[in-house]
């Protein structure tokens, strides 16, 4: 415990934590998972300590508690971002998600882009069978994933879904960004939308280039590789809303990029209102779009992994599929008649946890946490994955289990499911968890309606994950056969 003395004279208790070496700190005794090191680190220093990253100080925040504490009670004081040096490649430093710049004109940033989401996913859609915009646009292109899956098991007898599930769910934030989508095949679409895994180690938290500067002069992949994506997909964005801002007609909003033009263009320019320029709306999109294919792409890569690692549980969700929607296409309004299918979503979201943390918040003044003194600009990183496998909340957490989240009838226990930590809470809050939690369902029930998933004979399946700023599982192979009837096959 350090004590100093604050402009008053009082003693102020800084958060315990391990000691660090000069220069790198607690760099390299973080491993190459630092959320169960933290985990560790904890039963030693409680759920708040303070380590050193390089020379710059970090706070660790663990248990349910104390981030409630620090993500709703205190939200204010720890929503900023830190400057980070990989962060500075997002939408050169305008980003929603990751600029630095905390205040009124972010508040109203953030509610524009909410808004332009909420409105447009909701949008009537042009087929009468489809409730809105949104599930048409997820409908059509888990059609186009049902085929890939089928021809790329009969033509090569396995495959690896990877790049198909990213293609799809790109396509989906494609059609609502710009109204467009691209064909699995077309090589410019998968060059950009193509995470790697350096790439997502080096967005990671605890990221080493964030941390000592002379890192970044270094010519290693894991350095450029975010510069050259994000400057690919800025690049990719910006033309595409440049067309929208040529083609714009008021009259006829016909995607997310002309809701956000509209509403910055008309409902704010009568007013003195701060608004956004073009600029920002280029990132808005670049946001909405890059947090939009990632993570739910990332999700539904585990969940197939889950469910030939389960077979048993792939073939009970296909039981509920076939007795309460039968042959019927999934939509949104199913998910309320699906109780164990929901509870395997927020198994996977709870288990895997592959946003193992938020993304790094940063204090906006000087704040305490537990009784210690926690300066303004503290770099923090709340521990998601710890609180998703706390003992304290799940009956043997790492066991996967979806009945877990079931009550003795057979409902979804909904005040467990809000204990699941993956979307954050709070100012900084996920604004895309309604639009998440939709597509998952469908690219989930219609898939499993339609098809039995298995793993290849004497292949050998591990949910160990690869740490990144999201988590992926190691690449694995499928199969894919078409289910005769409405009854499982697995
Ligand atoms: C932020 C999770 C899908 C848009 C975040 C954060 C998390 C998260 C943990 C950071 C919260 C924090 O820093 O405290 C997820 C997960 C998803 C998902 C697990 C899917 C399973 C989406 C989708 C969209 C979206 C579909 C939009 C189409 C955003 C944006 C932010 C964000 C714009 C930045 C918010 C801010 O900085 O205030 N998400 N997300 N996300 N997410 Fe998501």
């Amino acid at each position: 415990f350090v004590k100093t003395l604050g402009n008053k004279g009082r003693k102020r208790l800084s958060p315990p934590g391990p000691w660090s070496f000069p220069i790198i700190g607690n760099l390299f005794q973080l491993g190459d998972h630092p959320y169960l090191t933290f985990m560790e680190m904890r039963k030693k220093y409680g759920d708040v300590f303070m380590l050193r990253l390089g020379m710059v100080p970090v706070l660790v925040v663990n248990g349910m508690e104390m981030v409630k504490q620090v993500l709703l009670k205190d939200t204010e004081h720890f929503a900023g971002r830190p400057d980070m040096h990989s962060f500075s490649f997002l939408a050169e430093g305008k980003s929603l998600s990751f600029s630095v710049n905390y205040g009124e004109s972010w508040k109203l940033h953030k509610k524009i882009a909410s808004n332009a989401l909420r409105t447009f996913s909701k949008a009537e859609a042009k087929s009468s069978t489809c409730s809105c915009l949104l599930e048409e646009h997820v409908t059509e292109e888990v059609s186009e994933l049902v085929k890939v899956f089928t021809e790329s098991t009969s033509k090569n007898g396995s495959f690896d879904p990877r790049n198909a599930i990213t293609c799809a769910v790109a396509n989906v934030v494609c059609a609502l960004c710009f109204g467009k989508r691209y064909d699995h095949s077309d090589k410019e679409f998968l060059r950009i939308i193509k995470t790697n895994d350096d790439l997502l180690k080096a967005s990671s938290a605890a990221n080493p280039v964030d941390f000592i500067p002379c890192f970044r002069y270094l010519p290693l992949r894991i350095i450029n590789a975010p510069r050259e994506f994000y400057r690919a997909l800025n690049k990719f964005i910006a033309l595409h809303v440049q067309d929208h801002i040529t083609t714009y007609d008021k009259d006829h909003i016909r995607d997310i990029t002309d809701a956000l033009l509209n509403t910055c263009h008309n409902k704010y320019a009568s007013t003195k209102t701060a608004t956004l320029n073009d600029d920002e709306i280029i990132s808005t999109v670049s946001d909405l779009f890059g947090a939009g294919f990632e993570t739910v792409s990332t999700c539904l890569y585990w969940s197939f992994l889950y469910l030939i690692y389960y077979p048993e549980i792939q073939a009970k969700i296909q039981e509920e599929i076939d007795a309460n929607i039968g042959l019927k296409s999934p939509r949104f309004e199913d998910r309320k008649l699906l109780p164990y299918t929901e509870a395997f979503i927020n198994e996977i979201f709870r288990h895997a946890s592959f946003l193992p943390f938020t993304i790094p918040h940063c204090t906006t003044a000087d704040t305490t946490l537990n009784g210690y003194f926690i300066p303004r600009k503290t770099c923090t990183f709340i521990n998601m994955y710890q609180v998703n496998h706390d003992e304290t909340i799940w009956d043997n957490p790492s066991l996967f289990r979806p009945e877990r989240f079931l009550n003795e009838n057979g409902e979804l226990n909904k005040s467990l499911v809000e204990k699941v930590l993956i979307f954050g809470m709070g100012i900084r809050k996920c604004l895309g968890e309604d639009v998440a939690r939709n597509e998952i369902f469908i690219f989930i029930t219609t898939v499993l309606q339609q098809l039995s998933l298995r793993t290849c004979p004497r292949a050998e399946l591990d949910l160990t994950p690869t740490y990144g700023l999201t988590m992926k599982p190691k690449p694995y192979q499928l199969q894919a056969e078409l289910r005769s009837s409405g009854s499982s096959s697995v």
